[in-house]
């Protein structure tokens, strides 16, 4: 049994305020077995989490799902974001929120939008969304939040469907207002673990497009800032997922389990406590969940002695025992790792099959 570690100050608390969504993204990160919407927190809840998220020191919360707009509480729920001092960030699918509730978000103190756009080319955003129409959608959402003056980001997931057209994706965030841009590769769990072979992209691909990402930056400097994840398969070391263990994020599913990352049920054996009988300090501080992987004292080689460990924190924890079968093994994508063979042999599986969508 390990020693405690002290734990730093979280900065940033994802609440995860439904799984419910209307689009069935085949990348999304909620889990395969999704909490049922007579399970929600309430407003209340959500309420105490972020006062005593803003006592912790979280500065930053982000409303997200499954579908925020989901919620018919959303208001009432971001004005108590506000009342507790926390820089609020409502990542929408777009789908679900009107004009009307976005003045309204805006009126109870919401900071920040983030829209996912799916591709620019609107048939295939929609194919990859499973919804008719979301496309549209989210283009006159995104007028409306420039509208009401709020700073917009545009997240794009990147995966061999749309890969190709990075550079028209960054051209609509620019053209919708966007002063920022977040393109992330899909990260392979949940639903997009169960897709790997028809999301996977080409190492060329992924090359290109990272050169790509290079020369959008320098051309847009000063208009849009661009954000890019290199994606892990393709990778020579991992990224310090999460920022490390329960050192800077805390995430609270629907139901009010509290996770060091939203992928954390995934691995077996650990014990997350609940904000209904806890509180968020306490779990924080001295749920197992978040001790499990704190610090580096549960690291074994090749982590234990690398010099890099206190930068990556040995990747991802999830990815470790999703392809090694031990969540304290290093992430595989690791190049280090005795199991990075079979991160490119994984790479290399490449199938044209339908999505299989979220339920
Ligand atoms: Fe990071 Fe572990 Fe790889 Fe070192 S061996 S670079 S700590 S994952
Ligand atoms: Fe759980 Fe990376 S997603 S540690």
């Amino acid at each position: 049994m390990l020693a405690p570690v002290n734990a730093p100050n979280p900065l940033g608390l994802l609440a995860e305020l439904t799984h419910r969504c209307p689009l069935g993204c085949p990348y999304c990160s909620n889990p395969l077995e999704l909490d049922k919407r007579d399970g929600e927190l309430d407003a209340a809840n959500w309420a105490r989490v972020f006062r005593e998220a803003a006592a912790l020191g979280v500065l930053q919360v982000h409303l997200s799902g499954g579908e925020p707009g989901a919620r018919r509480d959303l208001v009432e729920i971001t004005k108590a974001a506000r009342d507790a001092g926390l820089y609020s960030n409502l990542i929408t699918s777009a789908v679900g929120i009107t004009p009307a509730t976005l003045a309204k978000l805006s009126e109870a103190g919401l900071d920040h939008v983030q829209i996912s756009i799916q591709d620019s080319e609107q048939e295939s955003a929609d194919h990859i969304a499973g919804y008719k129409g979301a496309s549209a959608r989210k283009r006159a959402l995104a007028v409306e939040v420039v509208k009401l003056r709020l700073p917009l980001t545009i997240n794009m997931v990147v995966h061999r469907a749309n890969i190709a057209r990075v550079s028209d994706m960054v051209d609509l965030a620019l053209s919708l207002g966007a002063g920022r841009v977040e393109i992330a590769h899909v990260q392979y769990y949940g639903w997009a673990l169960k897709n790997r072979a028809a999301l996977m992209p080409t190492r060329e691909q992924v090359e290109t497009a990272v050169a790509e990402v290079e020369a959008l930056r320098e051309r847009h400097h000063g208009r849009i800032v661009i954000d890019a994840v290199v994606p892990d398969y393709y990778a020579r070391f991992p990224k310090p997922c999460v920022g490390g263990w329960g050192r800077r994020s805390i995430n609270v599913t629907p139901a009010g389990r509290v996770l060091p990352c939203h992928a954390a049920e995934v691995i077996p054996g650990l014990e997350f406590w609940n904000v209904r009988e806890h509180s968020l300090q306490d779990i924080w501080q001295n749920s197992p969940a978040f001790q499990a992987f704190r610090g580096t004292d549960w690291m074994q080689e090749p982590c234990r002695a690398c010099p890099q460990r206190e930068k990556d924190f040995g990747g991802c924890r999830c990815q470790a025992f999703l392809i090694t079968g031990d969540a304290r093994a290093a992430d595989p994508v690791c190049h280090l790792s005795p199991h990075h063979a079979r991160i490119q042999e994984l790479a290399n599986v490449r199938v044209d099959e339908p999505y299989a969508y979220r339920g």
